[in-house]
């Protein structure tokens, strides 16, 4: 380092408008390269952006003959100048370098990164080199909108006095059913992966009021398909002495509120405008409409069932025909009242019409279901026969049941596929995009 140079301050890339026209020294990884009329253009990234870094003369020189590579670190000393009228940079602004030096050269020529991992590779390669793909630029946007998404639901759920638990991850117990469960040996018992934090939340009202969780939940999943994971990231929340109309008002509003904390954010705004630039941030109030009232929209325009037939009371609502009813209506949907037999046996059924529950799914365009909540069963014996119904041995539950025993009271809560929000809100094809290293049948790596 010239020693007739001032000193310089170390920052980080997002620092670098507060920084302009003082000498500073930045840490990162070569994210592009270009030569242009004997200048070099280095855009270096750091995780909190990116800079764009112009090395002139000797060192322009320098780096054509020690050939400095893609993803390489470097270390970079200069002064940031806004950029000339007509021409863009990341933030404005770029880095006039004056001298650099490498922390560690990443291979070049045909070990290159950008030879291993390139946009026509075949996805199971992509998903092998999942640790290089996620330093592109889509990649690193969906992960910052996630972590927006995440502190937003902690926003909102801390404006509405929800506390936040953080139930256990390894269970004795099923919450969705038994075919999805992942088993494991517990020092010798018989425990599994928990597919819900539910359970556990409800035990926390009495003790707590009112609770939410961010917890991974796990779904043995066979089919594969675009919006199933083996875990995810399940945001859930629990709420006592409140009614059905009241728990939907909760769920649209949460939902509302949350987009509009994650655009608040200048620098998600600018990555969700890249990403997904038709995106409508949701109005209340949602669009309501009953399961029943969904058959018959589906039966007006053919939709078949999943046995190519007409829908008939009962039938599932499977993810082609949801995507049909989503894609045409192209806003979120509460869809409410569904069948008890097709649903868990700890869903309350509604007052007026025995064989439906107080239950509800939020769906979006292109993704389809990214909710699923309801009111539960509050009293012990109509509990027992929801067990009954589905063939589950009541013993282990001992806990749970003891909340209707313990002092009851109505009481309801949703969880919320984290994944599937994500790949609404940045357009992507498949939650596999929203998961940092995503987790389906036949993929545990890396
Ligand atoms: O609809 P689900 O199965 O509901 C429950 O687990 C309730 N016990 C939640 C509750 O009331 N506390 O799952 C809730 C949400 C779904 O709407 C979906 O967004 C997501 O979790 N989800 C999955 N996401 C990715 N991969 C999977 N295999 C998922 N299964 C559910
Ligand atoms: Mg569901």
């Amino acid at each position: 380092n010239d020693s007739s140079l001032p000193e310089a301050k170390r920052i980080k890339i997002r620092d670098g408008s507060k920084s302009r026209e003082s000498r500073v020294v930045i840490q990162g990884w070569v994210h592009r390269l270009r030569l242009q009329k004997g200048l070099a253009f280095l855009v270096l990234r750091d995780g909190t952006g990116f800079l764009q870094c112009v090395l002139a003369g000797d060192l322009a020189n320098a780096y054509s003959t020690l050939t400095l590579t893609l993803e390489s670190t470097v270390t970079v000393y200069g002064v940031i100048h806004p950029v000339p009228e007509g021409k863009s940079a990341p933030g404005g602004h770029e880095l006039a370098v004056d001298y650099y030096s490498i922390v560690g050269l990443a291979p070049g020529g045909d070990d290159a990164i950008t030879n291993k991992v390139q946009e026509s590779a075949d996805p199971s390669l992509l998903l092998d080199m999942r640790h290089l793909v996620l330093r592109g630029e889509t990649m690193t946007g969906i992960f910052k909108v996630r972590a927006a998404l995440l502190r937003s639901f902690r926003r909102v759920y801390e404006d509405m006095g929800i506390l936040e638990v953080t139930p256990p991850c390894m269970v004795q117990t099923q919450v969705e059913g038994g075919s999805t469960l992942f088993a494991l040996k517990y020092y010798g018992e018989d425990a599994y992966l928990t597919q819900s934090s539910q359970l556990y939340l409800e035990t926390c009202l009495p003790a707590l009021g009112d609770v939410f969780c961010v917890q991974e939940s796990f779904r043995a999943e066979r089919s594969h398909t675009r919006r199933h994971l083996s875990e995810y990231t399940h945001v859930e929340a629990e709420l006592a002495f409140l009614t059905f109309d009241e728990l939907l008002v909760h769920i649209e509003t949460l939902l509302a509120k949350t987009v509009a904390y994650v655009l608040e954010d200048p620098e998600i705004a600018e990555i969700l405008s890249k990403l997904n630039p038709g995106f409508k941030p949701p109005q209340l109030p949602f669009l309501r409409m009953t399961y029943d009232s969904a058959l018959d929209w589906l039966n007006e325009r053919g939709v078949p069932n999943e046995e190519g037939e007409a829908f008939k009371f009962g039938d599932d609502i499977a993810e082609a025909a949801e995507r049909k009813m989503t894609d045409e209506i192209g806003e979120p949907i509460l869809l409410t009242r569904f069948p008890v037999e097709i649903k868990s046996f700890y869903m309350q059924k509604c007052a007026d019409d025995p064989r439906v529950t107080e239950s509800v799914d939020v769906l979006m365009p292109n993704v389809g279901e990214i909710t699923g909540g309801s009111m539960r069963i509050y009293d012990l014996d109509e509990l027992m026969k929801g067990y009954a119904r589905e063939g589950i041995n009541p013993e282990p539950y001992y806990w749970f049941n003891d909340q209707r025993v313990y002092g009851t009271c109505p009481h309801g809560g949703y969880g919320l596929g984290t994944e599937r929000i994500l790949a609404w809100l940045c357009d992507r094809f498949t939650v596999r995009d929203c998961s940092l290293y995503p987790r389906f049948a036949g993929r545990c790596k890396p």
